[in-house]
């Protein structure tokens, strides 16, 4: 027969549990005063949590969770918040909507919001090709100065972004340079000559008796996007080719490739990515980067 007594520890005078591991004996100290008071303490705020905030899932037959005396509801705060973003953007795209660059320019507080909007939509979208603050890349012209492919003023830059260049839109801005060289329109000795041309016309050293044999080719081949004078027609999106500044490099190879075959640089149309007031808004800050016309 075991004996049920509770026995007691000689040297501390406390109660043992009656386990005993290899003559260890485990006494039955109390538990600590302040893990007592935790663990109340959880029960109770378990408790009054329950009732307050949503916590249980549904019994059967009852739909989603308990819903707590607070009706609290992170997905309810978010459609509060979304509600009230919207609102607030449909009031300043018909505010920026309704009025022209100028006065959108000189409204400081409209103007502020404006560039911020486009500001940041830049910096996600548009960044990645045009590099950021709009300073370029090579194929991917500088939106930061007054050299324009297609045009500067608010409603040019809006059309662009609208409706992007050679992107499949509807009303895309389209024009195919032909590829002289791939699709043998002009031979080669006539294409070295045009790399002497268009060298010269930019400014740089170039073969005179090049040049004087280029110039009926240009004027036949080449002047009807680019201008008889090779300054560039902003209706094709040709781009003038005297001012040293190049979309595709202005050194003899460039040159020669862009010749060879074009390049057909691709803008995406933002037209269904962004509402008219993002439109807008990105029209505003690309036209003040410092080229707006
Ligand atoms: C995938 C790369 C790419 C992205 C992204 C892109 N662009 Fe472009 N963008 C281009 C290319 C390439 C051109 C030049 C096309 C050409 O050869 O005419 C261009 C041209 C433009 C032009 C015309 C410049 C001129 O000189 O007339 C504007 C304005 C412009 N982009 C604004 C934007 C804005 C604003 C965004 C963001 C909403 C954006 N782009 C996003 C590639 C891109
Ligand atoms: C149908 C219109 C068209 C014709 C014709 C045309 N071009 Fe172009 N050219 C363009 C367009 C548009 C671009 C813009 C680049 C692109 O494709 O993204 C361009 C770009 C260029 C560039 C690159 C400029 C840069 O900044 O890097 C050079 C150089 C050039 N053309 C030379 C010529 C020469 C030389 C001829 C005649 C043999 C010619 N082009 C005929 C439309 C034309």
């Amino acid at each position: 027969m075991t004996d049920h007594s509770p026995e007691v520890d000689p040297h501390s005078g406390v109660e043992t549990t009656g386990h005993e591991w290899d003559g260890i004996k485990e006494l039955n100290n109390p538990l600590p005063r302040w893990w007592r008071f935790i663990f109340w303490g959880s029960v109770v705020f378990s408790i009054v949590y329950w009732v307050l905030m949503p916590a249980w899932p549904a019994l059967p037959g009852m739909q989603g969770n308990t819903r707590g005396v607070w009706e609290h509801s992170d997905r309810g705060n978010v459609a509060v918040a979304v509600a009230e973003a919207r609102a607030e953007r449909s009031a300043l795209g018909s505010q920026l909507m309704a009025r022209d660059v100028g006065e959108i320019l000189k409204d400081h507080e409209l103007s502020q919001l404006a560039l911020s909007l486009g500001e940041s939509a830049f910096g996600d979208n548009c960044a990645t090709c045009h590099g950021s603050g709009g300073r370029g890349a090579k194929g991917y012209p500088r939106l930061a100065d007054d050299v324009w492919l297609w045009g500067g003023s608010l409603g040019d830059i809006e059309f662009t972004i609208r409706h992007g260049i050679r992107s499949g839109a509807e009303q895309a801005r389209t024009t195919d340079m032909p590829a002289f060289g791939r699709d043998g329109f002009l031979q080669p000795d006539q294409i070295s000559d045009l790399v002497e041309y268009v060298t010269s016309r930019s400014g740089g050293a170039a073969d005179p008796a090049a040049v004087v044999r280029a110039e009926p080719v240009f004027q036949k081949e080449c002047s009807s996007c680019h201008g008889v004078d090779a300054r560039g027609d902003r209706t094709k999106g040709a781009p003038n080719l005297t001012d040293a500044d190049w979309l595709y490099g202005g050194d003899r190879a460039s040159i020669r490739r862009t010749i060879f075959g074009p390049r057909g640089g691709v803008m995406p149309a933002w037209q269904e990515r962004f509402d008219d007031a993002t439109i807008r808004a990105l029209a505003v800050y690309v036209h003040s980067l410092g080229g707006g016309e």
